[in-house]
């Protein structure tokens, strides 16, 4: 049984990845898990200057997930290009390290990209997009604008070689706008989904739960919602997909893979456990030796959905009218 995923150029070991904002550079995991049992990892987003972020409370927890806040605390491009990324070389290899990018504007993308372009110790770079405590000054987040998003992918893409994936918010109210600027403008993958928006208030106190107030949510119950996004992006496009959203268990894991994910990506689930990715490894193996199939890719885009035929294979709409939408 063979959980390698060959994409991008590369080989990952297995297609579980830590996502952003989830183990920082790698270090904060690095000494409780069991990292090199993973396919790679994403890091904290990084920023041009260095940012202290939010005040705290900055996560809380609730019935069906979790809420953040963080405000992309992070020591900034030029510190990470000279502390982070020698340690990442020196310390996850055989692990894909995917670099998060963000910013208030296309220009600020730009810079970090080309800070950290020639360094050491990462394959790609994930933009992201659809931070929901960090909406680009006076407007939407790039992610639900698919003219800005195109200007921020195509600049990057000016700039680096490298793999870039590009990461959408789960309250886009329509995917095809958004899947079809990345696409044109240069994205390599597209990673499905960010935290949802959300508030949750202490009844009692009548104050949020959160430091800044509102949130992004995470954790089981934006499972449904990322299955779904990402289902919705493999009929529209033929480029790699990153699930993420509510993955706790190897099964969970399946979901995605099925709806059309290449790769999965573990948040919150780490939070609770540092060791939940590895699990997820683990027990997604036995789902894919239970199923009978040799390759976990073998699993990608294989959901029996309506109208999608018995093999489960995915068709754009175009090639089937009735899964339009
Ligand atoms: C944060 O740092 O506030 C969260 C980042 C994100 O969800 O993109």
């Amino acid at each position: 049984m063979d959980l390698t995923v060959d994409l991008f150029g590369t080989s990952f070991r297995n297609p579980v990845l830590l996502a952003a904002g989830t183990c920082g550079f790698g270090e904060e995991l690095a000494a409780v898990a069991e990292l090199d049992r993973l396919g790679g990892l994403v890091t904290k987003s990084v920023t041009l200057e260095p940012r202290a972020g939010n005040p705290a409370p900055r996560v809380a927890e609730f019935g069906a997930g979790m809420v953040n806040s963080v405000g992309l605390a992070n020591p900034g491009a030029s510190a990470v290009r000279r502390e982070r990324l020698p340690w990442m070389r020196d310390h996850l290899e055989g692990l894909q390290v995917f670099v998060s990018v963000a910013g208030h504007t296309p220009e600020e993308f730009f810079e970090v990209v080309e800070i950290l372009e020639d360094g050491p110790g990462f394959l790609g770079f994930e933009l992201n997009l659809s931070c929901p405590n960090d909406a680009r000054r006076g407007g939407l987040p790039f992610a639900l604008d698919p003219e800005e998003l195109a200007r921020v992918v195509e600049g990057a893409r000016d700039r680096t070689a490298r793999p870039l994936l590009v990461k959408l918010a789960p309250n886009t109210p329509a995917w095809s706008p958004v899947v079809r600027a990345a696409e044109e403008s240069g994205a390599d993958g597209l990673t499905l989904v960010n935290t949802m928006p959300g508030l949750v208030l202490d009844p009692f106190s009548r104050g949020p739960l959160l430091g800044a107030g509102a949130g992004g949510m995470s954790g089981p119950a934006l499972r449904a919602v990322g299955v779904h996004a990402v289902w919705s992006a493999a009929r529209l496009t033929e480029l790699p997909l990153v699930g993420v959203g509510g993955i706790a268990r190897g099964s969970d894991a399946a979901q995605y893979l099925l709806a059309g994910a290449s790769l999965v990506q573990i948040g919150t689930a780490s939070f609770w456990d540092p060791r939940a990715a590895e699990r997820v490894v683990k027990e997604l193996g036995e789902f894919v030796a239970g199923q009978g199939v040799a390759r976990v890719t073998e699993l990608v885009g294989g959901a029996r959905m309506p109208g999608s035929g018995e093999d489960g294979v995915r068709r754009k709409p175009d090639q089937n009218p009735k899964l339009e939408g």
